[in-house]
Order: C-alpha cells, then sequence, then structure tokens
C-alpha cells in the first residue's frame, strides 16, 4: 500500500476546529472545576434549585461540651440584595463551643498535609458578643488538622480573611466554626480554597481538572452551556433567571446564586470573567452562548419590544471581552485586573431554542451586533439534529440571515456515528458554517471513542463546511451526575480522562492547517457492511423519545407463530428523565437463544418528542455484539 501525498493541492483550512464546551452540569463548576471547597457557601441552596434543597443543606449543626445553640436563617440584614440570607448563631448555652460544620463536596472537603488553605468569611455580631470564632479543618472523628481564630469586631459585616495550613491528608474533613459567650454572631460567604489552584489564581480552579482541559490544548472553548443558558425567567433579578452573564462578575458575594436547571444550586463563583481567563490560560479562544430571549423548556418569550436589554447584554459583552478601558465594560474588565482585551472572535445566540420564537428574535441580535461588530462570528443554533422541523428551520435563519455558523447537536450510538461518516460530504462550502457545539456517542467505551475518532476523520475531511466541533458534555462529578456519558470524570480529589478524552486530545494536538489531497492505492476496499452473530436478545434504546404507542411484533415464518414484545398507550420509553438523559438502554428484552433468520420483525411507534430515530437493536445486548435499526 502507498500513499501519495500532493501538497500543493491545498483545500479548506480547519481553522479552530476542535475544542472544548463547558457546561455546569454534573457539578461541573461547584464541586468541580471552581475550586471552592465549601458547600453552599452563603447559605442560599433553596427549594427551587431542588425539593430536597434547604437553606442549611451542606450544614450541620454543632454544640460541643453542653453548648447549646440555635442555628436559624436571617434575611433583614443582608451583606446585599443579591447574597439575601445568612446564619444566624444564637447562643442558649456555650459549653465547650457552638457553630457550624461544613461537610464539603462528595465525602469531605480534602485537604492535603502541609498545604495551605485560604479561609474567608462575612461576620457580625451583636453588640453583647465579644468572643472569637474558632475555625478548624478537622477530621470526621474530631481531630485538629488546623486551626485559626478570627476576632469579628464589628456589628456591621466584614470580611475576615486568614489561611489555615492542614497537619494530615484527609480526603473527607469538615470546616468547622465555633464560639462561646452569649448572643449571636452572623455569618455569611464561608468559603475554604486551596491555595494550590491553577495557576495559582485566588478564588480560582482546580488545579488537576484545569491542568487536563489544558493538556488537550483546545482551539476554543464554548461556555456556559448548554441549557442551562436559556432555561429560567426573564428577569435578571429573579433567582431562577436565564442565565444573563452580568450576574456573574465582580466579587463573589455581589453574585446571586442561581437555579441551575440541573436540579441544583450554581454559586456563579466561576463566571464570565473567569472563563475569559480560563480561555486565555489555555490558549482557547472564548465562544461564549446567550440566551436569545426564548425559553423553550417553559415557553418563556420575551416580547420583542422588550429585546432591547437581551440584545445590549450581546453589545456589552463584547465590549467587555474587546473593548479598550475608554469603553464602559473595557474599563470594568480591566478594573477586574485584564487590561488587555481577551480577543473575542465568536459570540453564539441561543443553545437549542429552536422554535418559532426564537427564529423571530435571532434577526434582531444578529444585525445589532454585526452593525457594531461587523467582523464578530454570529452562530445561529439549529438544534438536535434529529429534531426535524425545527432543525431545517435553523438552518433556513442561518442563511436568511447569513450567520457565520450554525450550532446543532447530536447524540447517538457509536454505530449511528460510523455510519454518518460522511453526514458533512455534500454539506456547501458557501453555506453557514457548521458548529457541531455538542455530541458524542452514547458510552465511554474503547468502541466508543474509536467510532468517535472515526467520525472526527469525517469532520476534518470536510472542513469546507465544518468550522467547529465539540465534545458533550465535559465534566462530571462521580457523585452528582446529570448526564453520561462525559469526558472527564472527578470526584473531590481526582481525576480521569476516559478514552474519548484521549481521542480528543489526540485530534487537538495533530490537527492540521489545511487539507491536501492524499491517494492511498494498493489498500483492501473496507466491507461495506458490519457481520455478526445474530442471537440473543432484543432492546430498543433513545434519547429522550417519547412516544404514544410502540409495538414490536415478531413472527415465526416457519410456523405462524407470533410473538409480540411490547406495547404501551401512551409510554415512555425510558422508565426516568434520568434515564433519558444518560441515553440508557430502555427497554431490554432477553429472548435468549432465538433463530432470528426465522423471524419477520414488525416495528410500530408513534413518536410524542424528542429525537425522530430511536434505535432497534436485535442480536446480543452487550455493546459490541450487536445491530442497529433507525
Ligand atoms: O450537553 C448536555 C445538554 O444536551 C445540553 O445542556 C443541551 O444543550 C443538550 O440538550
Amino acid at each position: 500500500p502507498a500513499l501519495t501525498v500532493r501538497t500543493k493541492e491545498r483545500g479548506a483550512e480547519l481553522g479552530d476546529l476542535f475544542g472544548i464546551f463547558f457546561e455546569d452540569l454534573n457539578h461541573a463548576a461547584d464541586g468541580g472545576l471552581y475550586a471552592e471547597l465549601v458547600q453552599n457557601r452563603s447559605f442560599e441552596f433553596d427549594p427551587i434549585d431542588h425539593p430536597d434543597y434547604h437553606a442549611f443543606m451542606g450544614w450541620e449543626k454543632v454544640e460541643r461540651g453542653g453548648g447549646q445553640a440555635e442555628a436559624t436563617i436571617g434575611e433583614s440584614q443582608p451583606i446585599n440584595s443579591r447574597n439575601p440570607h445568612y446564619a444566624v448563631i444564637d447562643i442558649a448555652a456555650e459549653g465547650n463551643g457552638v457553630g457550624l460544620m461544613n461537610l464539603g463536596f462528595n465525602s469531605g472537603i480534602p485537604v492535603k498535609q502541609g498545604d495551605r488553605y485560604l479561609f474567608s468569611v462575612f461576620a457580625r455580631r451583636d453588640a453583647s458578643f465579644h468572643e472569637p470564632l474558632t475555625v478548624t479543618i478537622e477530621g470526621a472523628d474530631g481531630t485538629v488538622y488546623g486551626e485559626t481564630v478570627i476576632e469579628v469586631k464589628s456589628a456591621d459585616w466584614t470580611k475576615y480573611e486568614a489561611v489555615i495550613t492542614s497537619a494530615a491528608t484527609d480526603m473527607g474533613s469538615r470546616l468547622v466554626l465555633l464560639t462561646k459567650g452569649q448572643g449571636k454572631l452572623y455569618l455569611d460567604m464561608v468559603s475554604l480554597f486551596p491555595e494550590k489552584t491553577y495557576l495559582k489564581r485566588p478564588g480560582g480552579l482546580r488545579e488537576d481538572i484545569a491542568k487536563l482541559l489544558a493538556d488537550l490544548k483546545p482551539k476554543f472553548m464554548r461556555f456556559p452551556g448548554g441549557c442551562l443558558v436559556h432555561d429560567g425567567s426573564l428577569n435578571p433579578d429573579d433567582r431562577n433567571s436565564m442565565y444573563r452573564w452580568k450576574n456573574t462578575i465582580g466579587p463573589v458575594e455581589q453574585r446571586p446564586a442561581r437555579r441551575n436547571n440541573w436540579r441544583y444550586n450554581q454559586t456563579l463563583g466561576l463566571g464570565y470573567y473567569e472563563y475569559f481567563q480560563l480561555c486565555e490560560d489555555i490558549g482557547a479562544k472564548p465562544i461564549p452562548i446567550l440566551p436569545g430571549g426564548y425559553d423553550p423548556h417553559h415557553n418563556r418569550i420575551v416580547p420583542i419590544e422588550e429585546l432591547s436589554p437581551w440584545i445590549q447584554d450581546a453589545l456589552d459583552l463584547i465590549e467587555f471581552a474587546n473593548g479598550d478601558a475608554s469603553t464602559t465594560w473595557g474599563a470594568i474588565r480591566a478594573e477586574l485586573g485584564h487590561p488587555e482585551p481577551f480577543g473575542l472572535e465568536y459570540i453564539g445566540i441561543g443553545n437549542e431554542e429552536v422554535g418559532e420564537p426564537f427564529f423571530e428574535r435571532y434577526p434582531y441580535f444578529h444585525r445589532a451586533i454585526k452593525e457594531k461588530y461587523p467582523a464578530m462570528k454570529v452562530i445561529n443554533s439549529s438544534g438536535p439534529f434529529a429534531a426535524g422541523t425545527e432543525y431545517e428551520r435553523g438552518w433556513q435563519s442561518a442563511r436568511e440571515h447569513q450567520s457565520d455558523l450554525v450550532d446543532e447537536h447530536y447524540y447517538s450510538s457509536p454505530e449511528w456515528f460510523l455510519a454518518n461518516y460522511h453526514r458533512y460530504d455534500n454539506f456547501k462550502a458557501d453555506d453557514p458554517k457548521v458548529f457541531l457545539g455538542e455530541y458524542a456517542s452514547w458510552g465511554n467505551t474503547y468502541y466508543n471513542a474509536l467510532a468517535e475518532a472515526a467520525y472526527m476523520t469525517g469532520l476534518e475531511k470536510n472542513a469546507h463546511a465544518v468550522g467547529l466541533a465539540c465534545y458533550a458534555p465535559l465534566l462530571c462529578n462521580v457523585d452528582y451526575v446529570n448526564w453520561k456519558p462525559d469526558m472527564i470524570w472527578f470526584n473531590n480529589h481526582e481525576v480521569y480522562g476516559t478514552p474519548n478524552y484521549y481521542v480528543q486530545q489526540l485530534f487537538m494536538h495533530h490537527q492540521g492547517d489545511q487539507l491536501i489531497t492524499i491517494e492511498a492505492s494498493g489498500l483492501e476496499a473496507a466491507p461495506n457492511d458490519i457481520k455478526m452473530p445474530i442471537n440473543g436478545g432484543l432492546s430498543l434504546e433513545t434519547d429522550r423519545c417519547s412516544f404514544r404507542y410502540w409495538d414490536i411484533v415478531l413472527v415465526n415464518n416457519d410456523n405462524g407463530e407470533v410473538k409480540k414484545l411490547n406495547s404501551g398507550l401512551p409510554c415512555t420509553l425510558s422508565d426516568t428523565e434520568e434515564d433519558r438523559r444518560n441515553g440508557t438502554p430502555v427497554k431490554a428484552i432477553d429472548l435468549g437463544e432465538t433463530d432470528w433468520e426465522n423471524y419477520t420483525i414488525t416495528l410500530k411507534a408513534q413518536r410524542m418528542s424528542g429525537p425522530k430515530g430511536f434505535n432497534l437493536k436485535f442480536g446480543q445486548t452487550d455493546e459490541k455484539n450487536k445491530r442497529i435499526w433507525e
């Protein structure tokens, strides 16, 4: 076999093809990349985040040696209106100390012997209260690993800071705040960070996870979501608001904790400034995605005549990223510590907000951005590939308004990826380019990773049509799984890349600049069908699909015997919403040793919602040995 490389026959440039997509789901930020060790530091967790949540979530009251105190949530005199709740310790008997203990994320707060931890708290006290606050890092059995003592001097909210060095290594420790005396002590924004964050930035990112991202060498980073961008109310001051970037910059105590649509609370400690900083640190171009004024899940729609502030958010963001210090938002960026611009080149409007209200609103954003910033590349949205007409509508809108790129998403079986290797072959070079903003095959096995690698060669060779592509989701905390598979898994002290991660890394490390013609000779033609033994079970699998009915009927060709495998009216294929999100195989029927050649199989289904296609597998139910029909 020989390869002929024609270096003078040049094709499309690959540009920024392979990047990453960060969304705070699976506790990717809080309890993940954002290195804060205290869970619920500002006592803002609320049932609106998750039905089981409450303001003392992650905290326990401590009463030592006969101490007695009441711990309540105050709201009459908050630090500021965006941080409305705080803890009140009302001491009845001091004993050996009373106060609060934070349990951290996962199994506790991870500390290492000799490492320094940066503690801070906002506190105030009643005039009658004069005792200091003792802060310790302790093992679950009460062994003290490190301590600091703070004099709470004022009846007004004051920030106190101290460094605690741990004398032990323990991945399940606690942060304990104890006091004595009489009266009331008020606490808020209780925070503990490892001093060792990524590039030593205070209040920064977990070193090990950020390093894994940097090691990918991504060309870009899409953020902050995903569905968390558009899911929420239209009022930016609402804790249930859509993701509004202006809420995410400045001192962390002034950022409102937010309901994250992945059913937890998001502190916004990792906000837009930090996202831009991270992009710069790892050499990735930033690609922010802003809500387009339409929440498709709850049908919340910004009236067209009230769209200006939303469009202004987009224009201001561009100025925040690129304006010099003479501009309003450029000056704010400079004041936050970054006088140089961040060099924003792309901006996305909407994430899967496909539906007519989005397509009515998109042009207003597009025109305003292009008018002020003609070179800015504006990304439209076509949403999930299988969504059918909405998907086509996204492309229609993109062509009509000359969007630079169209964001399309799909999650499917590895076989789908293999079978669709040619998907972009016929896309046109003069159309908007594809931003494959989310894709993954359902699994973290080597087989999945190989299928994705094969597919990525198809993305590369179609660089005339595909501008950007990023796997999703990126991160998952093993104890807070909203969605799987994911590229990187971690707990509170360990992090691992999956085979899919190493495939992404391979392509990012070796992304070429431009296509050239390569011809192969002397190779055997690849078989066009995959042969496999057929026996075992039958299963149905889908990604977030529900059906009015589905019936599978098997008729034995020899004797006419009918096997009706399942039916329902109406039914969803998966048992839980989580299963659907996870793409978990949903119904599997083990038929043992069936002679499949002898059967005629009929599947009838009517889709109610979700992607159009789903997979009917027959053959062995293990991942490797199966066949899929769509
Ligand atoms: O990547 C997980 C989710 O999948 C994203 O939030 C959303 O855009 C898509 O539906």
